[in-house]
């Protein structure tokens, strides 16, 4: 009789051993699993850290450029914000530079708007320099006379050129707007709107490189981008005796600039 209840207690134990055994197991299991989501976690938040330490860079490099343009271009009536849609205060602060160094007398732009007034805004009193700056949106194009006027500018063409089909591939504006230019001596290339296609802003150079002037500087916004990193190195290839530079910029800036020799 002791015997049976001895080997009873005996297998009882062994399967609570067993139980437990197997509950361990799970136990150990989740705690592995918590032990990596930790790691994860950590990891995650050392790359958040990193990249909101950049955003805060970012934020103050354009705001302190930003405070320069406002006292540079004497800025005295209200304007609409930078960055995003708009040009951000490190390309803005290089068209007024290049504007300022190169003195050029024809300047155009594709992609209307705040660069527009800056550009403008970087000319010396009573300069002769035009301006002809293109817009496919008769709304956007009336924006930037309407901000030109507030700050009371005048002699600045906006020209609104639809977006039509370029070829097979591609759209671009109307070609037939730009028949008359020669001699481009600055060209800014922020239009037409390309987040979506590489290819929206590649006709610039089919069109417009053949009426560069023989020391035209050419500045593209948004060469971060794939297709005007690749339309800026194609535009420089055609240029002989300038220079392509990638300027670190929110969106990235080339500027193709005659070399100094
Ligand atoms: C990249 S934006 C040009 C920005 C311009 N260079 C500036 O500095 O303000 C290209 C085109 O997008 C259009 N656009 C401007 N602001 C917009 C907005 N908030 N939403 C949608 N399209 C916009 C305009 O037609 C403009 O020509």
């Amino acid at each position: 009789m002791i015997n049976w209840i001895l080997v009873v207690a005996i297998v009882g134990l062994l399967i609570l051993v067993v139980l437990l055994g197997l509950k361990l197991r799970a136990m150990g299991r989740r705690l592995g699993q918590v032990i990596r989501d930790l790691g994860q976690l950590k990891k995650d938040h050392r790359a958040g850290v990193k990249d909101s330490r950049a955003d805060q860079w970012e934020h103050y490099r354009q705001g302190e450029t930003f405070a320069q343009l406002v006292t540079l271009l004497k800025i005295t009536a209200p304007i609409p914000p930078t960055r995003k849609w708009a040009a951000s205060p490190d390309l803005l602060l290089t068209l007024v530079e290049m504007v300022q160094k190169h003195q050029p007398k024809l300047i155009v732009e594709l992609g209307s708007g705040i660069s527009t007034l800056a550009l403008a805004k970087s000319l010396l009193p009573g300069s002769q320099t035009r301006i002809i700056s293109f817009d496919h949106s008769e709304e956007y194009a009336q924006a930037t006379r309407d901000l030109l006027i507030q700050h009371s500018i005048t002699g600045v063409e906006i020209r609104v050129a639809p977006i039509e089909q370029y070829d097979s591939e591609r759209t671009w504006y109307s070609k037939e707007f730009f028949k008359d230019l020669a001699d481009i001596d600055m060209l800014v290339i922020d239009g037409p709107p390309g987040a979506q296609d590489p290819q929206a802003r590649s006709s610039a150079q089919i069109e417009l490189g053949s009426r560069l002037s023989k020391n035209a500087i050419v500045v593209i916004d948004d060469a971060n981008r794939k297709g005007e990193h690749a339309m800026a190195e194609s535009f420089a290839r055609e240029m002989p005796g300038h220079a392509l530079v990638f300027l670190a910029h929110e969106k990235g800036t080339a500027l193709i600039a005659p070399q100094i020799m």
